[in-house]
Order: structure tokens, then C-alpha cells, then sequence
């Protein structure tokens, strides 16, 4: 088990290892967070896609299957987000990750209730804000993660170093990250930590349909593709729905085109319900690398077996690659 030398992570959320699993639409309920925190890492439970009574269940089931700390995800731009919010607090949740809006909104409000807030950012700039609004921490998130991401297109590689030396306050990596090696290049381009998101998605414990993990485990790196620029940003594996949404944005194609072909509920007809052609089935580039369908617990003691491992290797040792599928 690696000795972190930058605990800035395990202070800040009371976990073990500084491994945050990434709020999910359709993947992220209670089974999944509590077998995240379990595990030493921070869980958290998506509202992204619960209304807000299905919110408070999971809420409540994760305090049932864990003791360990965990947190919630509110992207913002939903309309029941600020009603999750409330719930949450009343709940007794104190670790807020916020997404896709600006944190300005409820860091004042959650500051104020004790909470620990962090925002995930795909730009530097962004950063800055959420340092100036008061956010605790950022998750500052390459181009290739999976779900919603950046239209600037900055890659995990670059959007790290730019990030941590644009603010002070600790940079949680995400984008790109299933490996114990990407864990430990993450932490060398000074993140204190990472947020990985496709990986656990793909874990028996998510939510998600078993067609969309497998789907994800015959996929390969070159196999999803960012898209809906226009709209909101989304990063998608290859299939028939997207291969119209593609072909719609070639022929630049309105909002309003767009709009029509994307219709409502595509996020959980592909990967609640598993319908593989006609719904979207949201998952970063590591999908090539993601060969399986483990536990979290087992995922968990592959990234830090190999985290061990690399950090030995770089520090000169004999740290030879481990055995059996890469993450
Ligand atoms: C299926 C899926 C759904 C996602 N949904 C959300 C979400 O609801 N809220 C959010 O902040 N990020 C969401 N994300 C992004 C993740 O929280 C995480 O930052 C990202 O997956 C990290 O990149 P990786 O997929 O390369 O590990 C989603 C990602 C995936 C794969």
C-alpha cells in the first residue's frame, strides 16, 4: 500500500487514500459510494439523474452499507439540484463536489453549514474562480474523461500543471485516470489527489446496465468521440445515435436540429436501460483500457498494487509490472 507523502486529500475528507470516485448520471447510487469509501476512498452519490426523493434514499443507504466518510455530486445546471442541495444538508452530508455551473451559487450557503465544497473545472481560469468563490478544493478535468466535459479541450497532461500553479488550493486530477501508473503521474504533475469516474462506472457494484459495462469492456480507446459542442458537451461511445449526431454536426447542423434528434432521457435509455444503439452510453478514453467487470474492492487493490509498484520503479527499485489485466 503506497505511503502518500501529500495527505492533503485525507485530511481535507477524513479518507484513507486519495482516490475520489466521480459523481456518475445512471452509475453512482448508494452501492457504489459506500463501496468506494469502504474501500479508503471518498464515494459519492450522483443526484445528477435521481429525483430528489430517489436522492434522499440513497443518501440514507449509503449510511446503512458504511461507516467512512462520503459525499454527493450536484452538477447544477438541473432543475432539481437546488432541492437535492437541501436534502443533502438536512441529511447531515458535509463533502459537496459541484459540477457544470458556476459554485459562486451555493458556496457561500455550504461554507456556511461546515461543508467541504470542490468544483470540477476544465480550465485553469475556472479554477481561479472557484479558489476566489471559496471552493476548498478543484477537480480540474482533461479532455478525455468521460460524461460532460470542457469545449476548450485541454488535456489531463496539461490542465494539471496549469491548474496547480494558477491556485493554491489542492488540484484533484480526473480524466484519463483507471491505473495505479496514471495515479502516480498524476500525483507527479502535482495533483493531491485523483477523481476517477469510468472505471468504478464499469465495477459491479455502479448502477449502470450490464450491456453498457460490456460495451464499454469491447470498446476501445479510439471509440468515443466528444460531441453535442453546441449544446452541452458530451463525450460518447460510438453508436448509432451518435453516429447521426455526428453526421448532424458536420453538415452544422442548428441547436434546434440538434435539439430534436437529442430528444429527453437518452443518458438512461443507453446506460440505465441498455439500450446500446439509440441511447447515450457516457465513458471516458480509458474505456480501452477497462478489460472487466470487478468489484470496487478489487479495483481499488489494483491501482494501489500498481501505484506501489511504479513508485518503487521510478525511485529505482525493481518494481517489476503486475500481473493480470492493467486496471
Ligand atoms: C457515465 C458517466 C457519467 C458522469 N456523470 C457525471 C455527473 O453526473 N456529474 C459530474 O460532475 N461528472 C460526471 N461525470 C464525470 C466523472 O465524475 C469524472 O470526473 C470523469 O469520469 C473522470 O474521467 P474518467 O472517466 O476518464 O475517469 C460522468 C462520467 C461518466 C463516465
Amino acid at each position: 500500500m503506497p505511503r502518500w507523502s501529500d495527505t492533503r486529500l485525507q485530511q481535507l475528507f477524513g479518507v484513507e487514500h486519495p482516490i475520489v470516485q466521480g459523481g456518475m448520471i445512471w452509475n453512482s447510487g448508494a452501492k457504489l459510494a459506500a463501496a468506494v469509501s469502504n474501500a479508503g476512498g471518498l464515494g459519492l452519490v450522483g443526484a445528477g439523474s435521481m429525483r430528489p426523493d430517489v436522492f434522499r434514499e440513497h443518501v440514507r443507504k449509503v449510511r446503512d452499507l458504511t461507516t467512512r466518510p462520503f459525499g454527493v455530486n450536484l452538477p447544477l445546471l438541473y432543475p432539481h439540484t437546488a432541492e437535492c442541495l437541501d436534502i443533502a444538508l438536512a441529511e447531515g452530508i458535509r463533502i459537496f463536489f459541484t459540477s457544470a455551473g458556476s459554485p459562486k451559487k451555493v458556496v457561500g450557503r455550504l461554507k456556511d453549514a461546515g461543508a467541504v465544497v470542490v468544483h470540477v473545472v476544465a480550465t485553469p481560469e475556472l479554477a481561479v474562480k472557484c479558489e476566489q468563490a471559496g471552493c476548498d478544493a478543484v477537480v480540474c478535468e482533461g479532455f478525455e474523461a468521460g460524461g460532460h466535459n470542457g469545449r476548450e479541450e485541454i488535456t489531463t497532461l496539461v490542465l494539471v500543471p496549469e491548474c496547480v500553479r494558477a491556485v493554491s488550493i489542492p488540484v484533484i486530477a480526473a480524466g484519463g485516470i483507471a491505473t495505479g501508473a496514471q495515479l502516480v503521474a498524476a500525483l507527479a504533475l502535482g495533483a493531491a489527489g485523483v477523481q476517477v469516474g469510468s472505471r468504478f462506472a464499469i465495477t459491479q457494484e455502479s448502477s449502470g446496465h450490464a450491456a453498457f459495462k460490456q460495451a464499454v469492456v469491447a470498446a476501445g480507446a479510439g471509440d468515443t468521440h466528444l460531441v453535442l459542442k453546441s449544446q452541452v458537451p458530451v463525450r460518447l461511445l460510438r453508436n448509432a445515435f451518435r453516429d447521426r449526431i455526428t453526421l448532424l454536426e458536420a453538415r452544422g447542423a442548428t441547436r434546434d436540429e440538434l435539439a430534436a434528434e437529442l430528444g429527453h432521457g437518452r443518458a438512461r435509455q443507453g446506460m440505465h436501460e441498455g439500450d446500446l444503439a439509440e441511447g447515450e452510453l457516457e465513458i471516458g478514453q480509458v474505456a480501452g483500457l477497462i478489460d472487466d467487470v470487478p468489484t470496487v474492492a478489487e479495483v481499488m487493490r489494483r491501482l494501489l498494487d500498481d501505484a506501489d509498484v511504479v513508485l518503487s520503479r521510478l525511485a529505482g527499485g525493481t518494481g517489476q509490472a503486475p500481473a493480470g489485466p492493467a486496471c
